[in-house]
């Protein structure tokens, strides 16, 4: 009797460890749980987090060595599984990247959105399954600041002005009156933060010290889009003395026109070169900073990956993080007889490149 009991008792607790072991088996396979809990149970347990990465394009150098930190940081061995999608400049593709995470129940989204504009329903659908998004570079414009998690980037708007006052200091010291300021400004793609920071920054800048602000024509990024452009504008208007590349490809590509059509390069606006003006700090674009070509590059800084990485962990294990991560940035110059500039009571060094900074020059 006893043994039978004995028996029986040993059969109904195989039973029930069979039955908790399958009900964990299932609960894994099917995702049991919200995303969120998957998440934390991810951070506890050493599995691997998934992230969805839509990635607007590879349009510039700048692009190319953000995409690749980015990988980097969000690397199999440093415990992630990156699905990685490059969207070549159309929305419409990173929507249809972002409702594939979705379905696939990644752990969370980065997103690099092309423009600001038209995000609202897409990233409902994420927030409504869940997953936590992190926008990444350029801005997303919603009426709703929770529909994304947090944002890491540039400050676009601070790098149109610093390099608006640096243009404003460089004609005081140089004694060049403001009406003999004839700027072109290439801009990026239009609708992007990006642009819209450094567009506003010459715009206002040219209304507010009296400057020509001769045209404005977008080139998204690109070297030979703004090559053409240049040339365009050469036949259009015979005054251009300050050319404002909103990237340093389209630096590059205007430098090509300009010499093309026998203009000279540089800082000396009295004796007729024309001034190169441009962002990003990349070394194709340092490179003509160490050349004399480019007078100033206002950097962008592309290397955002750890600092995604940081937020990415934060969300997940349900630390504290801040909303808003701005990337160090700082301003390189040709020009040695301007060390400083001040925007909104900020006062930001500029550097005068040498060969040994850009030796150093990660991208
Ligand atoms: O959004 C950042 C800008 O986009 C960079 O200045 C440019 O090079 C890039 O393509």
């Amino acid at each position: 009797m006893r043994l039978a009991k004995d028996g029986m008792e040993i059969e109904m607790k195989e039973k029930i460890t069979f039955i908790i072991v399958l009900i964990t088996v299932i609960g894994f396979l099917t995702g049991c749980g919200t995303p969120d809990e998957k998440s934390a149970d991810n951070i506890q347990t050493n599995k691997k987090i998934t992230v969805g990465f839509s990635q607007l394009g590879a349009e510039s150098d700048w692009r190319v060595a953000n995409t690749e930190s980015i990988k980097s940081s969000l690397s199999y061995d440093n415990g992630y599984v990156l699905v990685f999608d490059d969207a070549q400049q159309k929305q419409d593709k990173q929507i249809m990247a972002i409702r594939k995470f979705i379905q696939q129940e990644v752990d969370c989204i980065v997103l690099a959105p092309v423009t600001e504009e038209g995000w609202e329903t897409v990233l409902t659908e994420a927030k409504d399954a869940g997953i936590p998004v992190i926008i990444v570079d350029r801005m997303v414009n919603v009426a709703d600041h929770d529909l994304y998690t947090a944002w890491v980037g540039s400050d676009f708007g601070r790098e149109g002005k610093i390099a608006c006052e640096w243009l404003k200091k460089y004609c005081e010291v140089n004694s060049i009156p403001s009406d003999d300021i004839h700027v072109l400004d290439i801009q990026g793609t239009l609708g992007a933060t990006a642009q819209i920071g450094r567009t506003n920054g010459i715009v206002k800048a040219s209304d507010l010290y009296g400057w020509d602000l001769v045209d404005l024509v977008p080139a998204d990024y690109a070297q030979t889009k703004a090559k053409e452009v240049m040339q365009q504008m050469l036949k259009k208007h015979d005054n251009i003395n300050v050319v404002y590349c909103e990237n340093d490809n389209e630096a590059v590509g205007a430098i090509e026109a300009l010499e093309e059509a026998g203009k000279k390069v540089g800082s000396d606006i009295k004796n007729g070169e024309v001034m190169i003006i441009s962002f990003d700090a990349a070394r194709s674009g340092l490179s003509k900073v160490l050349e004399g070509k480019i007078a100033l590059d206002v950097e962008c800084n592309p290397l955002q990956g750890e600092k995604i990485n940081e937020v990415i962990r934060k969300v997940i294990s349900g630390e504290e993080f801040e909303k808003y991560t701005y990337v160090e940035e700082r301003v390189f110059s040709a020009v040695d007889h301007i060390d400083r500039v001040s925007v909104d009571g900020i006062s930001y060094s500029v550097t005068v490149l040498t060969k040994d900074i850009l030796d150093k020059r990660e991208y």
